[in-house]
């Protein structure tokens, strides 16, 4: 059975619910198993055990949210040459902006030889006060949706061998 793994960090809930959505379309795939792990508890073991990879974080202060990049320092060299052909797709829910932890993650996909198969889902929740910012999120229906389509279409190339 094929795997695919969903490393993500969320602060407000927003990661979070685009997370479930993609899991959620994701599962309604048979044969493909679905391994939903938070950033500060993914480790190398876990990544070399899957065929493919969702990435998904909020970006903060112009860069990944620091414990998704902790991941990827952690487990960058012990996967290195390890990894190299997977597919991987990345989400990122955002204020206003989301292309600079887009391409962060990118640039890292690419010295691990992933491949990408969409590009960056960015969705932005448009918070713009302090007060907004650190309130808990609310992810719309047609947001969620397209998360649901990537979790789908992924685990579906997983299991038809496309990828
Ligand atoms: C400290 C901090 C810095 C942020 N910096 C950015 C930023 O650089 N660009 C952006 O688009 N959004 C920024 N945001 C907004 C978050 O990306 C947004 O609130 C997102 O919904 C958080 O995702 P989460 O709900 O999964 O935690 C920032 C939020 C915080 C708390």
């Amino acid at each position: 059975m094929k795997r695919l793994l969903i490393v993500y960090h969320s602060r407000t809930g927003g990661t979070e619910q685009m997370v479930k959505a993609a899991a959620d379309g994701a599962a309604t795939v048979s044969n493909v198993a679905i391994e939903v792990l938070r950033a500060s508890e993914a480790a190398p073991d876990a990544v070399l055990a899957a065929d493919g990879y969702l990435f998904a974080c909020p970006e903060n202060l112009a860069s990944m949210a620091g414990l998704m990049k902790e991941f990827f320092d952690r487990c960058y060299y012990p996967a290195l040459e390890r990894l190299n052909g997977r597919p991987y797709a990345t989400m990122i829910c955002a204020g206003s902006d989301g292309s600079i932890a887009a391409a962060q993650i990118a640039r890292i996909a690419t010295g691990w030889r992933l491949r990408e198969i969409s590009p960056p889902l960015i969705v932005c929740t448009h918070a713009q006060t302090p007060e907004e910012i650190l309130r808990p999120k609310r992810i719309g229906s047609e947001d969620l949706a397209r998360c649901r389509e990537l979790g789908a279409a992924m685990a579906a190339g997983l299991e038809m061998g496309i990828f």
